[in-house]
């Protein structure tokens, strides 16, 4: 089944300097169940492609569908799920409230605190579940995100850059989180530099001259 359907995504941002066309007609269209990760050189738009994908940008022409739905401009909290490159930590909350609020965003779920434990201590970071953002490191910030973004159960999952502040011994369960997560059905797209990351994927594309290769 697709969850993600992008097709003809053009988006174009204005510079003083001269206006910049970042997607050029991009299509692309991930199973559930599937992870694909997305290359590409610094600047040549893998963020923008996900902000395009979650909602969180508009495209000037071209559509999104999720799991069949339109993406009309807000992000659609109850199919998907974001780790964006900021991280958006919520600073006010400590690190397991951060990862809880998806769960208590949906009526319904029982299990948070165990849910959340499990995250946490599969991640290397149980012990800093009652910190805030603040008071944690970066590539500690970024596995209590991650954690945050899967732990919803979301059916389509965008991560930006999910590795890129990580030592070697920290990535592989990252890895592993994000493969069970396809495991478990949702579509996986991942935007990354990190050979590692790639080697995870069913489908490697390249983002290049605004389209995918
Ligand atoms: N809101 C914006 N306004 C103007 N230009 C933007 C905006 N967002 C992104 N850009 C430009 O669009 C291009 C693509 O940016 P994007 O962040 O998607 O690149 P990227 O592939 O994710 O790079 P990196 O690997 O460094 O994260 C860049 O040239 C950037 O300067
Ligand atoms: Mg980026």
């Amino acid at each position: 089944m697709t969850a993600v359907s992008a097709s003809a995504l053009r988006r174009r941002f204005h510079h003083p300097s001269g206006d910049v066309e970042i997607l050029r007609g991009l299509d692309l269209s991930v199973d559930a169940g599937e992870i694909v990760t997305v290359a590409g050189r610094s600047g040549s738009g893998k963020s923008a492609l996900l902000a395009l994908l979650g909602g969180f940008d508009s495209p000037d022409s071209g559509r999104v569908l999720l799991a069949g739905e339109p993406v009309d401009g807000a992000p659609p909290w109850h199919l998907c799920a974001v780790l964006p490159q900021a991280l958006g930590l919520a600073g006010e909350l400590t690190v397991a409230e951060n990862v809880a609020l998806p769960l208590r965003l949906r009526p319904g779920t029982d299990v948070v605190e165990e849910r959340v434990t499990a995250l946490l201590e599969e991640l290397g970071i149980a012990d800093l579940a009652d910190r805030y953002p603040a008071e944690v490191s970066f590539g500690q910030r970024q596995r209590a995100a991650l954690a945050r973004a899967v732990s919803g159960r979301p059916k389509v999952l965008l991560t930006d850059e999910p590795t890129a502040h990580l030592d070697a011994a920290s990535t592989p369960a990252v890895l592993r989180l994000l493969r069970r997560c396809a495991g478990e059905g949702a579509a996986v797209v991942i935007a990354t530099h990190d050979d590692a990351v790639h080697a995870i994927a069913d489908r490697r594309v390249r983002l290049t001259g605004g389209v995918l290769a």
